[in-house]
């Protein structure tokens, strides 16, 4: 695997790559890496002949700066999980090379898809993610970005990012990959223990039981009972909610035919945890 710090020389290399014809898959990540982000390096490495992934702890994302100064970091782990994974290079940049002091913030229009759910509760971050991804795909220019559904409202974000500037990239999402128990895997699961993971399994059985009990007319009833059993289980529940998947508006009443997308956010212990899941 290459390891590449310099825009410039990432850039060379991965011309060389497209000139030779190859096809280039971009895995952007900031780093903490666990099986979900392997899976989306296997993705890349399936669909094309090249795969790049970056690791770069955004700051321009986080709202809160506490969280972002506890943002977990183990690169050197990082680094021999995507050498075993078969990564071809590895884009690892510092702050100064994706935001030089002169460069002007971009702003994109994402209308009321950033002020939800996500954007309700994390003012800004979905400024923050198109900056850098934006960024890292004009540096990279892949032919194929992988990116993991379990930052469904992300997933909505950047495809209209991607709509926006015309890009010329496919965004393949890819499933979300779960611990035994259920619990999505997350580079923020380190921040638990043990007895929290366990403990935070309630959140996929919740929305499992949304997944099997959804019905005409029964919308409010449901999420309701999903607080409950959240509040029950010892999470303070940002939301629980119940969206078109296409466009992530809210389903407050179903028809039986629109497909559908549950999605929560809740906090254990100071750990901040998301998931979705389809409905139908
Ligand atoms: O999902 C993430 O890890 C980040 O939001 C991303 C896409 C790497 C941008 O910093």
């Amino acid at each position: 695997m290459i390891l590449i710090k310099k825009i410039a020389d990432l850039q060379n290399l991965l011309q060389s790559c497209r000139a030779g014809g190859h096809t280039v898959g971009f895995v952007p990540t900031m780093g903490a890496l666990h099986q979900g982000h392997l899976a989306l390096v296997e993705s890349s490495k399936a669909a094309c002949e090249k795969t790049v992934c970056s690791i770069f702890v955004n700051p321009t994302q986080f709202t809160n700066r506490l969280d972002f100064e506890k943002y977990p970091i183990s690169i050197e782990k990082d680094i021999d999980l995507l050498e075993e994974a078969g990564c071809d290079v590895l884009f690892l940049p510092v702050v100064q090379e994706m935001y030089p002091a002169n460069e002007a913030v971009e702003r994109y229009e994402l209308g009321y898809l950033e002020d939800i759910l996500e954007g309700k509760y994390r003012p800004g971050h979905f400024q923050g993610v198109c900056q850098i991804v934006d960024k890292l795909l004009s540096v990279t220019k892949p032919h194929c970005l992988f990116i993991g559904q379990k930052d469904y409202q992300q997933c909505m974000v950047i495809q209209k990012m991607i709509s926006l500037k015309k890009l010329p990239v496919a965004l393949q999402i890819c499933e979300t990959l779960r611990e035994p128990n259920g619990l999505a895997m997350s580079s923020r699961n380190l921040r638990l223990s043990e007895e929290e993971k366990s403990q935070a399994a309630v959140l996929i059985q919740t929305l499992r039981t949304i997944q099997r009990d959804l019905k005409r007319g029964n919308v409010q009833n449901l999420l309701q009972e999903a607080h409950n059993s959240l509040t029950s289980a010892g999470f303070e529940v940002d939301y629980v909610a119940i969206a078109s998947a296409q466009n992530l508006l809210p389903v407050t009443d179903w028809d039986g035919e629109v497909k559908c997308v549950a999605l929560v956010a809740a906090t254990l212990n100071s750990v901040r945890l998301i998931d979705n899941i389809l409905l139908n």
